[in-house]
């Protein structure tokens, strides 16, 4: 064995059988797809192999190779998935966006989709009919109105009977308007809140006792922006670290009931949550209204109406494919064991362990770099000011 590794060709060939002959075993058993993080754990294995026959001592390289292989086959993570069939779930805000693309998403893997749209008669709900099966339920569920969240549950109760609800995820969400958090009036904050956490809270309390005979999943959309700071997000992200540390709370409570509960964060994705022209400008109406003269003088008209180009940069920089959150969300309803949270999106893992785990300097850096959007303009008496040091 120490020798020409060449002598060990055999050993390798076998051993290279044997544990493919288990992970496909393993795989099969469990029903389960091999997930991206596992297919680079076995093209590492590969090269591994190479480097120990090629490179080390014949005996050294086929322990090291037995080693890895035994680490690979127990930490392999499966996805081992519970069947769709008679799954019901309730997803909020599926007019757009995430919500729209989840009810269709579900819908195809055969899960029972509870719809709540904002307008049952409006674009996005006739194109859920059209496109998704006859199972489908629409449901008219504004998140902040008592009245709407009571009469969803009575016709889901209806409907679910005694075999409950086994999922909620709570989508519905607004972004409002992104400004230095002093220039947003109160009532942004205020309405930000409502949907975004109040909604989410009211849904939860009316819909938790189907959830818990069913010993459920509770989904909660927050962001990235809920986990680190992002300049201009003041209002929006104390919504989503609020709606982040509920849910966390909720997991905690929920753990006796057999409830789990999963929050996905992602971070930029093209959807309707940057508003429309009229929106934007309506809003910063709005602004120009509520501040005071100083203030309106301080940052000047033309920063004020640069602001809603903002929403036009998020929306350009962000991205288009939706599946990432889709599979995230459906691996939270549907997999045996989900995760407390999920990071779908570029950079969503990253920045906010950049943020909670460096100094601040370092995250400030960053962040002015990577948001700064229209901040190339600065408000009026910052200019005036920098142009005077200058001329001094
Ligand atoms: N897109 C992103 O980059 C991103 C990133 C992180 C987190 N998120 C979160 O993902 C969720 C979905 O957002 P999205 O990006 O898909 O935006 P979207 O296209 O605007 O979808 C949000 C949905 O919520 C609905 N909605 C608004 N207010 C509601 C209310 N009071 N009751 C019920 N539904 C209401 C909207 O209806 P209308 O269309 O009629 O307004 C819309 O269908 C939100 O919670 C958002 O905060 C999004």
């Amino acid at each position: 064995m120490e020798g020409d590794p060449r002598d060990v060709t055999a050993l390798y060939v076998a051993l290279t059988a044997l544990f493919s002959g288990l992970v496909i075993h393993k795989l099969a058993k469990n029903k389960v797809k091999i997930e991206n993080a596992s297919l680079w754990g076995l093209q590492s294995l590969m090269l591994l192999e190479l480097f120990c026959y090629f490179v080390f001592p014949a005996l050294l390289g086929a322990i090291i190779f037995i080693v890895a292989c035994a680490l690979y086959y127990v930490a392999l993570p499966v996805r081992e998935m519970l069947p769709t069939p008679g799954k019901t779930v309730l997803v909020t805000g599926c007019d757009s966006g995430f919500g729209h693309a989840l009810a269709k998403y579900l819908d195809e893997q055969g899960v029972l989709v509870f719809a709540g749209v904002l307008d049952k008669n409006g674009p996005g709900a006739v194109e859920l009919r059209r496109f998704c099966s006859s199972k489908l339920c629409l449901i008219q569920l504004d998140v902040t109105n008592s009245g709407e969240i009571e009469a969803a549950y009575q016709e889901i109760n209806r409907q679910v009977q005694d075999s409950g609800l086994w999922g909620i995820v709570h989508n519905a969400g607004i972004l409002g308007y992104a400004a230095d958090g002093e220039l947003l009036p109160v009532s942004f904050y205020k309405q930000s809140m409502e949907v975004n956490f109040f909604g989410v809270v009211g849904v939860t309390r009316m819909f938790l006792p189907l959830l818990r005979r069913s010993r459920g999943r509770l989904v909660a959309m927050c962001s990235l922006a809920g986990d680190c700071p992002i300049p201009g997000f003041a209002a929006y992200a104390a919504t989503k670290a609020a709606l982040s540390m509920f849910s966390a709370v909720m997991r905690q409570d929920l753990l006796k009931w057999g409830v789990k509960v999963s929050t996905i964060h992602p971070s930029g994705f093209k959807t309707n949550i940057f508003g429309s022209q009229e929106y934007l400008s309506s809003q910063t109406q709005k602004i120009l209204e509520s501040i005071t003269p100083d203030v309106r003088e301080d940052y000047g008209d033309d920063y004020l109406v640069a602001l809603k180009d903002l929403h036009h940069e998020m929306f350009t920089t962000s991205s288009s494919d939706l599946s990432p959150v889709l599979e995230d969300v459906f691996h939270a309803l549907l997999a045996r064991h989900p995760h407390p949270s999920y990071s779908p999106g570029r950079f969503a893992y990253f920045i906010p362990c950049l943020f909670r785990y460096f100094p601040s300097w370092v995250y400030d850096t960053f962040s002015k770099k990577t948001f700064n959007y229209h901040r190339t303009i600065l408000p009026k008496s910052l200019r005036i000011s920098n142009n005077n040091n200058k001329t001094d």
